[in-house]
């Protein structure tokens, strides 16, 4: 569950956004007269050689080096899509982890984390992630570079945080979805003839795994969320990360073949493990066309649950509904995706619910 703090930050992000709960809303913009967070890195970073001290530097920080086996020189068109998504978050991740350090080396979180020494290790833990997510991102471009496909440049964000348990809760969602979309990733990799990149990309998961496991103790939650993980999608993932980049910033958005959808807004705070109606809202639509469209939510490794959408109302420029989340029936812990789709299904995949989702992901995080 998102924190109460964290919501509270998300509200006074835009002055214009429908309240909102879990989590972030999108839409990035420095409304609030954020500084958005820029590239490079003082170290050069995305611009790093092959082989270069910098690489060097970025190598003793990860604990560990870039694979030195060969890189593929082809690739299925699904996979080079595949692997541009995956640059562009690791990338967005770097962005994230650099600012989350340099808040905790500056003490702008003030007194949250505590003693010198607790402060020391999340300094040291996070300094790690960080030169291993540029690792992530420096090796994806590599592959897709090799392959002779776009590289992913990065764009310029802002997060929608600024306490340091909403940064680690925040921290945990986003890798929540990535940990869902790596899955998708791996799927396509052996599917289409690109087998070769699926153990790597498993290496991912696990190390994005661990990570999780970290920040899911910092913020008194047991490491491991869910016998299986939730399943994603390269659409929704794509869509979720759009509320931390500043719109038009990017310059690989021509390059990235995938929809982004249109916000949807989780209202209900608090969500616990019990069965209950949540309140939605969307904008840029009418009651009319909302009133036949559907709620479906993704959790673990489950059939997508359609509901009906109810009680749908106009509230200034928002069309708000809801819908019934049978959490508690299901054991919906952890990360539930939830879409508003133009087709109530029955769904057979995750894929199939993306093909007619025209708002999402809401992200929805009990723990
Ligand atoms: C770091 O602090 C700045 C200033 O308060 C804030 O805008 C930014 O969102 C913070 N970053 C993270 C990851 O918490
Ligand atoms: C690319 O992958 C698709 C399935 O995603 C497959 O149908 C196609 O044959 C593959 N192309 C090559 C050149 O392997």
């Amino acid at each position: 569950m998102l924190s109460q703090l964290l919501v509270t930050a998300l509200l006074g992000l835009s002055a214009t956004a429908s309240p909102v709960a879990n989590p972030p809303s999108y839409g990035g913009g420095s409304s609030k007269g954020q500084v958005a967070f820029k590239f490079p890195l003082t170290n050069g970073f995305p611009n790093i050689k092959v082989p270069s001290p910098e690489l060097t530097e970025i190598q003793k920080n990860a604990h560990g080096t870039l694979p030195n086996t060969a890189l593929p020189t082809k690739i299925n068109d699904t996979s080079a899509a595949n692997l541009q998504l995956i640059a562009f978050n690791e990338i967005f991740e770097v962005a994230y982890f650099s600012s989350l350090l340099n808040n905790v080396t500056h003490g702008s979180y003030g007194q949250e984390i505590g003693s010198k020494a607790a402060k020391n290790m999340v300094i040291n833990a996070i300094k790690t992630v960080r030169a291993q997510e540029e690792l992530h991102a420096l090796g994806a471009n590599a592959i897709l570079a090799s392959a002779g496909r776009t590289t992913i440049k990065p764009c310029e964000y802002i997060f929608p945080v600024d306490k340091f348990d909403d940064a680690i809760t925040l921290a945990y969602t986003f890798t929540d979805v990535v940990l869902g979309t790596l899955q998708a990733a791996q799927f396509a990799f052996a599917e289409d003839g690109d087998a070769e990149l699926v153990p790597l990309v498993g290496s991912i998961i696990g190390q994005e795994g661990e990570q999780n496991g970290y920040y899911r103790s910092l913020t008194g939650k047991v490491p491991s969320a869910l016998p299986f993980l939730t399943r994603s999608a390269g659409p929704f993932a794509y869509s979720a990360l759009q509320m931390f980049v500043v719109p038009g910033s990017c310059p690989s958005a021509k390059d990235i073949k995938l929809p982004i959808f249109e916000p949807l807004t989780v209202m209900t705070k608090n969500i616990k493990l019990k069965d209950q109606m949540l309140t939605f809202a969307v904008k840029k639509t009418t009651a009319a066309a909302v009133s036949k469209m559907s709620v479906v939510y993704i959790n673990q490794q489950n059939k997508p649950i359609v509901e009906k959408v109810q009680n749908v109302k106009t509230s200034g420029d928002s069309v708000t509904f809801q819908a019934a989340f049978p959490a508690a029936t299901n054991l919906m812990n952890s990360l539930t995706l939830s879409a508003l789709t133009t087709s109530a299904g029955p769904f057979a995949d995750l894929d199939a619910v993306a093909a007619v989702t025209k708002y999402g992901p809401g992200l929805i995080e009990i723990n």
